[in-house]
C-alpha cells in the first residue's frame, strides 16, 4: 500500500501543547462499543467484526505515536479474537515519521481524511480522536460524504469531540477558536455534527457525553451507513458508569 494519498496540504500542527492521547478517551470508547456491539447491548443487531475477512480499522488523525499503540490495544480488546488490520492516518508528516516499532498489521498513511484512499478496502471501524475539531464545516461535509462510500455495511465511525459549551455556539451550532499557533479549532454542537452526517447520507447511532473531570466534558458520537443494522439514535445521554468525577 502507498504511504501517502490525495492532495498534500503541507504540515499543519494541532494543539501541540495540549494533546490528549487516544488512551484518555478509551473508557468512553469502551462504553460506546460495549453498548453497540458488546455484552452491554440488549441484543447484538450488527457488528463490524462479523465478516470472515480481517476487519479494517482506521485511526483518523493522531498526533502522538502513543495514540496508535493505545488504539491498537483497544481494538485487540474489542475485536476479541477477530483478526484486523489497523491503518493510522494523519495529514501531517511528523506523526507518521514518529511511528516506529509498529506491528506488522499496522500501516501508517499520510493524507487528508476527506480524500482517504485505502486501496478499495472497506472500513469496518474508524476512530476520530478529536480530529473533527480540526475540520471546517466544508471539510466536515466532504469527510462524511467521502467516508460514507468507504464504510462497510455494518461499519462504524466513532468520534471523540470537544463540543460547544458557549451560549453563542449553542445558538449558531459552531464556533471557531484558535490554537496557540493560530490553527483554527472548530467546536460544533452534537446536533450540528449529526446534521452534517445526515446530509451526507449517514445515520447517527449513538451520542454520549462523558464528564472526564469537573471541568471537562467530552462528547462521543457514532455513525453508520443508512442501511446498517444499527438503529438510529441521536439522543445524547450521560453514561453513569463513565462519570468518575475527579
Ligand atoms: C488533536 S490531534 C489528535 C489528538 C489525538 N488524541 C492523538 O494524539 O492521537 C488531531 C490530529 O488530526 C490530524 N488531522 C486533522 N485534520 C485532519 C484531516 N482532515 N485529515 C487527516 N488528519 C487530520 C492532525 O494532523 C492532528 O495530528
Amino acid at each position: 500500500m502507498e504511504t501517502t494519498f490525495g492532495i498534500q496540504t503541507g504540515d499543519r500542527y494541532y494543539d501541540r501543547l495540549d494533546v490528549r492521547s487516544f488512551g484518555e478517551s478509551t473508557p468512553m470508547y469502551r462504553g460506546m462499543v460495549r453498548r453497540l456491539i458488546g455484552p452491554a447491548s440488549a441484543h447484538i443487531v450488527a457488528s463490524p467484526f462479523t465478516s470472515t475477512e480481517p476487519a479494517t480499522v482506521v485511526i483518523g488523525g493522531f498526533h502522538s505515536p502513543d495514540s496508535v499503540h493505545e488504539a491498537d490495544g483497544f481494538v485487540a480488546e474489542v475485536a476479541e479474537c477477530h483478526p484486523y488490520s489497523l491503518i493510522a492516518v494523519d495529514r501531517n508528516s511528523a506523526p507518521i515519521q514518529r511511528l516506529t516499532d509498529l506491528e506488522a498489521h499496522v500501516t501508517p498513511l499520510q493524507g487528508n481524511l476527506q480524500t482517504l484512499d485505502i486501496g478499495g478496502k472497506h472500513i469496518d471501524l474508524m476512530f476520530l480522536d478529536f480530529t473533527l475539531n480540526f475540520m471546517s464545516p466544508e471539510e466536515l461535509s466532504a469527510f462524511f460524504t467521502h467516508v460514507k462510500n468507504l464504510l462497510a455495511k455494518d461499519g462504524l465511525v466513532i468520534a471523540a469531540v470537544d463540543t460547544v459549551r458557549s451560549l453563542r455556539g449553542l445558538f449558531t451550532g459552531h464556533v471557531v477558536k484558535k490554537c496557540f499557533d493560530g490553527m483554527p479549532r472548530h467546536e460544533y454542537t452534537e446536533g450540528s455534527l449529526v446534521e452534517h452526517a445526515k446530509k451526507a447520507g449517514l445515520k447517527c447511532v449513538m451520542v454520549v457525553e462523558w464528564r472526564v473531570s469537573r471541568s471537562l466534558c467530552i462528547s462521543g458520537l457514532a455513525f453508520s451507513r443508512m442501511d446498517s443494522g444499527f438503529p438510529e439514535d441521536s439522543d445524547a445521554r450521560i453514561f453513569p458508569e463513565l462519570n468518575p468525577i475527579r
